[in-house]
């Protein structure tokens, strides 16, 4: 038997009209636009296509959309001056500053200075401690992402066996959150844990964000488990491993997906997965983050 692939897109395709009906509300009703500000420094050429479907999504949805690239050698002061002045306009509602930041910004100076009302990662302390204490009003986007996946996909997860491999600030440590928030009996894994397949064998949830090709292979999946990959990584197209020398890549996620397919019952593909939630969460929250700046009630979306 061969697994149900989880059609992000089409998932994606469904919030996205939510929202863009909420929007619509929002303005109708109260004369509220939704604002969404990117910050991006340096030249990246993978931050830059992630910026620019950003912009391009909050547009498409009639929302606000600015834009600040600072060039690689900006310094900090520099940095943290345009959030400031960001946390400051009445007319974004969100503020996403692309990482990772060159090597002079310290990350930790820019998230203490984000504004948390504004904060639509969810990754200033205040928006993690809130998480923490069950009292979440932004969620990180792909933590959001995968777990409208799962309760459209699975329903309850309550009891569920979920182990999420990858502790990072941006997805594993909030994705662990809300896993437990809903009832998961949640393990974390990461570069140091041992038997790593011995402990996705017992996964009826396997989540992969750890950023390296195909890294999950099938025999590590529990028969009939649902497997989310939030990897995305870029290989030669002639597949992991190969270099064509052609200078073409392809995008792969963190599982063998071929393989891992025989055994699942549910997987996410890449790309058309995971990815193709993220930026519709990213414009639920700068919806969110509006509504409440403006003193009204969460948007049900
Ligand atoms: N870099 C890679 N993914 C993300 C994200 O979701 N948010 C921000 N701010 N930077 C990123």
């Amino acid at each position: 038997m061969s697994a149900t692939i989880i059609d992000g897109k089409a998932h994606a395709a469904a919030l996205r009209a939510r929202v863009a009906g909420e929007a619509a509300r929002l303005k109708s009703e109260h004369g509220v636009i939704p604002g969404l500000a990117t910050v991006l420094v340096g030249d990246d050429p993978a931050s830059e296509v992630y910026v620019r479907n950003k912009n391009k999504t909050a547009q498409a949805l009639g929302f606000n959309s600015v834009h600040r690239h600072l060039p690689g050698t900006a310094s900090e002061a520099e940095v943290l001056g345009e959030v400031r002045a960001l946390n400051g306009d009445k007319s974004v509602h969100g503020i996403l500053v692309q990482l990772p930041l060159p090597g002079q910004i310290r990350e930790e100076a820019v998230l203490d200075a984000l504004d948390p009302a504004k904060d639509v990662d969810a990754l200033t302390p205040t928006n993690a401690g809130l998480l923490l204490s069950g009292r979440a009003r932004l969620v990180s986007c792909t933590p959001m992402g995968v777990m409208i996946l799962l309760r459209e996909t699975l329903g309850a997860i309550t009891g569920l066996d979920a182990l999420v491999i990858g502790r990072s600030l941006l997805f594993g440590k909030p994705a662990a959150q809300l896993l437990l928030a809903a009832n998961a009996t949640v393990t974390m894994a990461h570069s140091k844990t041992r038997d790593l397949p011995a402990l996705a064998r017992r996964a009826d949830i396997l989540i992969a964000a750890i950023g390296r090709a195909h890294y999950v292979k099938g025999d590590w999946v529990k028969p009939g488990a649902t497997v989310i990959d939030v990897g995305i990584n870029r290989v030669p197209s002639g597949g992991a491993g190969t270099d064509t020398g052609e200078g073409r890549t392809r995008l792969v996620g963190d599982v063998d997906t071929d393989e891992a397919a025989k055994v699942a019952r549910f997987i996410t593909p890449v790309p058309g997965g995971v990815g193709a939630m993220t930026i519709v969460c990213l414009m639920r929250n700068t919806l969110i983050a509006a509504a409440a700046q403006a003193g009204l009630p969460a948007p049900e979306v």
